[in-house]
């Protein structure tokens, strides 16, 4: 299932190119660059790997770069600034490209930096982390931290074109395969339930990177999330259930300090929890709550949020999370294995009973 998926958005429709060997083929680029000028916004674990190869396949144009510090951390306004910095500096234009290479805090970063770059301008998403390549880079959300909140900060604007390359995976932590991996269960659980099916079936062979299977989870889950984006591009209605798991899962990245749980990481918990409450619902029954957890337990992620957070933290953490309209917090719950509704309609006491269960750390 490698190959080209469509993101349908009508003028602003745009190609996701996967499979192995994409970011040093000039033909990938060439159709997508706009003008002379480009501007390779990278992170300094990712330059040495890759930054050569994508140079080399841009030769024909001017290319210049922005080499920023790694990590969620510095996904802040003011580290931000340092893109224009080199943008204005090399006097770039209102056609030139930039290029986000690297994993979800590259391709937010530099994808809000090509929304207000001179009021917009070109951009393609070189993602090289199993969960950039599955959601952050596809569907146009870009975006920064604030010290209050995760993502509080942000435009919608979409890409020219992804260049998803299986290879870049090889060189990706464990730690951050799996943590992609909880978004890809995502996308089974909320609208694809054979996809789960497969995932139950062949997460062995995912962590073991075996490059036939991730082009395949990769290509669904793009799929997917194409589907949702060409059906409600700015999250008016079904594209907030890509949002599951993670009204928790922000709760347990803020509460912590960004960078202590990996994103990913915290969405596979977030997963959990929505599952719990789901049951508490009596729309999921323990038989499907004990497969979701499985699933996520088996992609290595942690299933308990940690017990550090207390039950009052976190309903108040959550409480700022953007989900929270007309002061009421609405979550992304499942009504089945493949099936995922928003509500803001909860028993009295059932959302306080959930995170009771987070009393245990990650991994006991
Ligand atoms: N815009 C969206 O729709 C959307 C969706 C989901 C997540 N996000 C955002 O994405 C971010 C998380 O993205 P992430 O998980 O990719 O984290 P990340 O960008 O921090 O990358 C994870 C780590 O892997 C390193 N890395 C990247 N590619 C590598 C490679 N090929 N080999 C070795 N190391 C590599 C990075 O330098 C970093 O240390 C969060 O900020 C989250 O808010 C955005
Ligand atoms: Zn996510």
């Amino acid at each position: 299932m490698s190959g080209t998926i469509v993101v349908e958005l009508g003028a602003r429709s745009y190609p996701i190119d996967i499979g192995r060997a994409l970011i040093g083929d000039p033909v990938r680029y060439r159709r997508h660059v706009a003008g002379h000028q480009v501007m390779i916004v990278t992170n300094e674990t990712v330059a040495p790997l890759y930054l050569g190869a994508v140079e080399a396949a841009l030769h024909t144009y001017r290319v210049e770069k922005v080499i920023l510090p790694d990590g969620e951390r510095y996904k802040t306004l003011d580290v931000w600034n340092r893109i224009f910095d080199g943008l204005l500096e090399h006097r770039f234009g209102r056609d030139c490209t930039l290029i986000a290479l690297g994993g979800g805090v590259i391709g937010d970063m530099a994808g809000f930096a090509a929304a207000c770059y001179q009021r917009g301008v070109a951009f393609v998403q070189v993602p090289t982390t199993l969960l950039a390549q599955v959601d952050s880079s596809v569907g146009g959300k870009t975006g920064l931290n604030h010290r209050l909140g995760k993502n509080m900060i942000g435009a919608f604007h979409q890409p020219r074109a992804v260049l998803a390359d299986t290879a870049t995976l090889e060189t990706l932590p464990d730690r951050e395969l799996s943590a992609g991996l909880a978004e890809v269960i995502k996308y089974g659980l909320i609208r694809d339930p054979d996809f789960f099916d497969w995932l139950e079936a062949n997460m062995g062979a995912l962590l073991a990177r075996e490059d036939e299977a991730l082009a395949y989870a990769i290509a669904r889950s793009c799929q997917n999330k194409a589907e949702v984006v060409a059906a409600d591009e700015l999250e008016g209605g079904q594209r907030a259930l890509l949002n599951l798991g993670h009204t928790f899962g922000h709760a347990i990245e803020t509460g912590l300090g960004y960078g202590e749980w990996l994103h990913g990481e915290a969405v596979g918990v977030g997963i959990c929890m929505a599952a719990g409450l789901s049951q508490r619902f009596g729309w999921l029954d323990g038989a499907s709550v004990a497969r979701v957890r499985g699933v996520v337990e088996s992609a290595r992620l942690p299933t308990r949020p940690p017990a550090s957070l207390g039950r009052q933290r976190f309903l108040d953490l959550m409480a700022v999370d953007k989900k929270v309209q007309a002061g009421r917090l609405r979550l992304v719950l499942l009504q089945g294995i493949g099936r995922a509704v928003v509500t803001d309609d909860f028993p009295p006491g059932s959302l306080e009973a959930v995170l009771d269960v987070g009393s245990t750390p990650a991994g006991q």
